[in-house]
């Protein structure tokens, strides 16, 4: 899919105009984020974020064998397959069909094959308590308008007791430029601007949408939608870790965060 040249512009993006924009953007983008990023993903691995927080040492779902698990945004899947290869029984959706295509593909390369389903977040086509677990490695929740309602999503399709565990950009990211080095060291923006990021195609038609929340923001959502936060790890760049993932690179990892990771349940 060729989305031709974006452009930046200022303008507001509701939540039916960010599931159209991030459809064609990563319809479009997964060929390219896969030949970039799928050797650090990998086909069957769990990876929380450029810091390379592994969910093999972490254990921040805790124990998934037998537990049926729901992934959003999963893009190609490879944390679902991870888990089923640890005995989880994971369904993992996407809103783009584009990613999903590459999960087909790792699937067949892995011999490990999890049910794939094209979904938005904010409408997830889910019975209630139907999942022991929900994640999302930045899958999702980043690029939504109404974050509020999918934390009211997950709460509904989780049972009691359920955990939901979710990394994305961390809050205070969005005041930098969005590069590495030095120039994505100065902030140019409020923290408290919560105008979305959107890009257009050449006739003006939104192509890209993502949504800051604040640290708070983040947190009042979790408990407006009834979950019980249970921890928010801030991971550190890790000493000997030379990766780099776009802006996310040691020289800003080693000064301040790049991703946090809510980690909440649903009370029983
Ligand atoms: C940064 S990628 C992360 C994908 C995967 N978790 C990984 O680590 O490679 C973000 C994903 O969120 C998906 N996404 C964006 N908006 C979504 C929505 N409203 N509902 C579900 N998925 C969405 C995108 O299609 C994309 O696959």
């Amino acid at each position: 899919m060729n989305l031709g040249p974006t452009r930046p512009k200022v303008m507001p993006a509701d939540q039916p105009t960010s599931r159209s924009a991030n459809r064609r953007w990563w319809d479009h983008d997964a060929d390219a984020y896969h030949l970039e990023h799928g050797t650090f993903l990998g086909d069957a691995d769990f990876v929380w974020c450029p810091e390379n927080v592994r969910e093999q040492d972490a254990r921040l779902l805790g124990e998934v064998s037998g537990k049926r698990v729901l992934e959003v945004g999963c893009g190609s899947a490879p944390c679902s397959r991870w888990l089923a290869g640890r005995g989880a029984r994971p369904v993992a959706f996407d809103v783009s069909i584009g990613m999903l295509a590459h999960g087909t593909a790792a699937a067949r390369r892995s011999g490990i094959g999890v049910p794939l389903v094209q979904a938005d977040v904010c409408e997830m086509p889910f019975a209630a308590s139907s999942f022991d677990l929900a994640f999302a490695a930045f899958g999702g929740i980043p690029f939504v308008a109404d974050s509020a309602g999918a934390m009211r999503q997950v709460f509904r399709v989780l049972r009691p007791g359920g955990r939901w565990v979710f990394s994305v950009t961390h809050p205070m990211r969005w005041i930098f430029p969005d590069m590495p080095g030095e120039v994505g060291m100065t902030a140019i923006q409020s923290y408290f601007d919560r105008s979305p990021y959107v890009e257009v195609d050449e006739d003006g038609v939104p192509a890209y949408a993502e949504h800051h929340r604040t640290m708070g923001d983040r947190i009042r959502e979790l408990v407006g939608a009834g979950f019980v936060l249970d921890d928010v790890i801030e991971p550190e760049w890790p000493e000997d870790f030379t990766g780099t993932w776009g802006q996310w690179t040691p020289e800003r990892g080693q000064v301040f965060p790049g991703t946090a990771i809510f980690v909440s349940h649903k009370p029983f």
